[in-house]
């Protein structure tokens, strides 16, 4: 099998490679490295199976040549994380929408399948106890740039129906929830990655808001097998899947376990999104998946705990090193969008 990973330099990306790779397939990623890194594909450049081409997805030109033979396309590429997303709109409209359309049409133009990756932010402000892939989204202004990544991620999820209905394109999406483990970075926002840094690091742990808005963390070991499986699975072109963890753990919580599983003489400061973004700004209460359809399919079970992913996670920085530039600059500020 010849896939193409876009965003294969990524922290999801990077760990799906491996995947596809100790399974025998050979892998193009094209990748622009603007927040991935060539540090997470470390070990794996002169792999015999592995090709890495730096090119953005907003050139068909570099879609098509690097799509060129390949059976099915890993679509991940994007710009990703609150912070970049706030700064950035424009950016992350073009990218995420211009990108991914590049992207569907290429496949087209080849023949190959898509695995369309979206989020679970498309659900917005949904607070439902159990998220479906039917179930409603509930967005705030379009003229807020925050949402602005739920608004491009499901305009590609409409865009991917669209090359169903006219192309007869084969697409499956997955949206995924929090999926955290090492390589993540916190220098975009992301939760888990911030307040392990910083609990390693010694310094305070910073939650935004008072703390109860609540995740369900999925780790990525977890997460890429399914993606793999969602993409061979036989089934009606077109089909979402969600892909979260199985427990709810507030912010808060989460800070405290991180601070006792490390062992870590940090305190625990709380910021108003207001100090950390600005006025107005909008987190999530709460986002709960329902991973039915998943497990039903292909069998998903988010099956590592927490207090794993917390270890994992420290180990990873660990071994890496804690750079200063891995962590959100802001007041060391930490967000739980996982956009
Ligand atoms: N990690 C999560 O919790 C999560 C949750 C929901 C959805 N997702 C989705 O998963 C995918 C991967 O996210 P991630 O967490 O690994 O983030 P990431 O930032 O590590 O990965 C995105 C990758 O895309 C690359 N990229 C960005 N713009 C590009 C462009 N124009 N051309 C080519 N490459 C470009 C980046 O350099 C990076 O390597 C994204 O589509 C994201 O929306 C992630």
């Amino acid at each position: 099998m010849k896939t193409l990973v876009t965003g294969g330099a990524g922290f999801v990306g990077s760990h799906l490679v491996e995947h596809l790779l100790a399974a025998g397939d050979e892998v193009t990623v094209l990748d622009d490295l603007s927040t991935g890194s060539i540090r997470n594909l470390l070990g794996l450049q002169s792999h015999p199976r592995l090709n890495i081409v730096f090119g953005s997805i907003l050139r068909p030109r570099s879609v098509r040549e690097a799509i060129a033979g390949c059976d099915r396309v890993f679509h991940l590429a994007a710009v990703v994380g609150v912070k970049l997303i706030v700064e950035q709109p424009l950016r992350g409209l073009r990218v995420n929408l211009h990108g991914t359309e590049n992207v569907l049409d290429a496949a087209v133009g080849v023949g190959a399948s898509v695995l369309l990756v979206s989020t679970s932010e498309i659900y917005g402000k949904n607070t439902a106890d159990s998220l479906h892939e039917e179930s409603d989204r509930i967005l705030g202004s379009p003229l807020a740039s925050r949402w602005t990544y739920a608004a491009a991620k499901g305009l590609d999820e409409s865009f991917a129906r669209a090359y169903v209905d006219e192309f007869g394109l084969d697409v499956s999406i997955v949206r995924l929830f929090n999926t955290v483990g090492p390589r993540q970075t916190g220098r975009y926002g992301m939760v888990v990655p911030n307040l392990v840094g910083q609990a390693v690091r010694g310094v305070p742990l910073t939650v935004f808001g008072d703390g109860t808005q609540s995740r369900c963390f999925s780790y990525v070991g977890d997460v890429v097998p399914a993606m793999v499986q969602l993409a061979e699975h036989e089934h009606e072109s077109g089909q979402a899947f969600n892909l979260g963890g199985a427990h709810e753990v507030s912010i808060v919580d989460l800070a405290e376990r991180i601070v006792a599983r490390l062992d870590s003489q940090s305190a625990i400061e709380f910021i108003p999104y207001d100090v950390a973004y600005s006025p107005g700004f909008e987190d999530m209460r709460r986002r709960v998946p329902d991973n039915t359809k998943a497990r039903l399919a292909v069998g998903y079970h988010p099956a590592t705990s927490l207090n794993e992913i917390i270890d994992l996670v420290a180990a990873g920085i660990q071994k890496s090193g804690t750079r200063p530039d891995d962590l959100m600059s802001i007041v060391g500020a930490t967000t739980t969008a996982d956009l």
